[in-house]
């Protein structure tokens, strides 16, 4: 039996770097690899935790199905669905949520920051985690590849597993874990926090050239003049370029920052020219399916019908076991 790959990405706002080397990169090449069976979906049943206008919704819903498409997820290997079309998940979470207590969701950072900036925590936010471990652990998987900012969910799900497995008496569910890469799992922003949309330090995945040069221009630096020697560890306009190199070409560059005469204005220009070379193709695609609307209905269909039959057969087994069929 494969092993199996689960995870997902919230439809809500522009794709950026960070999500794709962080997240997208390895749901692609673990995915299209023979070695899992794999599911991977649109999370927007989580992204109605914040969003709250249709037509939004279903534009942001497409653009992630259009970003992982061009991004090269192979459809013939992995099951591509939206998570509204696998209703089952919130069966799952209404047992999980009777198995787990208050407390143990009030930890979750999410729960926390929100607290902790005094905004409405509505219930679907609350209870996102215990979603999320429907998610996954519907189709029993083995590994969830994901950035770092997800792994306390991951956890989570493991947890949930646990507490089901207990609960009911039988190891039913596996445990799954975070596949997480080290130096992809925090990509940071122009500012040199995290790259996030809600942090607005983004560079957009499949944004014109203009938005991207516009984004590069404006990565924060020292004021070091261009004759000074610089750290690239320490550099934001390294940091960001490193993840387009490859061992020789990053060697050649933290040269050339460590030995001085390279200005930040010619440092960033060449990061614009590997962030252009690097998205042209993949935006080109992208432009291929936002065009093709019917295609990735269809792509989308085929995965949902997958991506059913484990669900559906999940919940079967669970009702069984729960006492809600004999
Ligand atoms: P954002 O922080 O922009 O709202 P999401 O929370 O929607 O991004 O993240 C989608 C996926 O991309 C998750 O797996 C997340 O861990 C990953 N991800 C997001 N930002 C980064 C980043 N800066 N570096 C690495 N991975 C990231
Ligand atoms: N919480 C994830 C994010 O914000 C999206 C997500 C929902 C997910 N369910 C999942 C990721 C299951 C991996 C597995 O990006």
């Amino acid at each position: 039996m494969k092993k199996v790959l689960v995870s997902g990405i919230k439809p809500t706002g522009t794709l950026h770097l960070g999500n794709y080397f962080g997240a997208i990169k390895q749901m692609v090449e673990l995915g299209n690899s023979d070695a899992y069976e794999s599911f991977i979906f649109i999370a927007n049943y989580h992204a109605l935790t914040t969003v709250k206008n249709r037509n939004e919704l279903i534009q942001d819903t497409f653009d992630i199905a259009c970003a992982y498409l061009a991004c090269g997820l192979d459809t013939k290997k992995v099951s591509l669905f939206k998570q509204s079309d696998t209703p089952e998940v919130h069966e799952l979470t209404w047992i999980f949520n009777t198995a787990i207590t208050m407390p143990f969701l009030m930890r979750a950072h999410a729960f926390k920051d929100h607290e902790a900036k005094n905004k409405d925590v509505n219930v679907g936010l609350f209870d996102y985690p215990v979603l999320m471990a429907s998610d996954i652990l519907m189709y029993q998987a083995d590994i969830v590849p994901v950035g770092q900012d997800q792994k306390q969910h991951v956890e989570y799900a493991r947890d949930i597993a646990g507490y089901f497995n207990r609960a009911w008496g039988q190891e039913y569910f596996k445990l799954p874990k975070a596949h997480i890469v080290e130096g992809v799992a925090q990509v940071p922003g122009t500012d040199g926090q995290k790259m996030s949309k809600s942090y607005g330090n983004i560079i957009p995945l499949f944004g014109t050239d203009e938005e991207i040069k516009k984004a590069v221009m404006g990565i924060v630096t020292d004021s070091k003049a261009p004759e000074e020697k610089k750290n690239p560890s320490e550099n934001n306009i390294y940091k960001i370029h490193t993840l387009f190199l490859t061992e020789n070409e990053d060697n050649e560059l933290r040269n050339r920052y460590e030995q001085g005469g390279l200005s930040y204005k010619e440092a960033k220009e060449m990061l614009l020219d590997a962030i252009l070379s690097f998205v042209r193709p993949l935006r080109e695609k992208y432009e291929y399916y936002q065009s093709h609307p019917r295609e990735v209905e269809v792509i989308l269909s085929r995965g949902a019908e997958k991506a059913r039959i484990k669900t559906v057969t999940t919940m079967d087994e669970v009702r069984g076991i729960v006492g809600l069929t004999k």
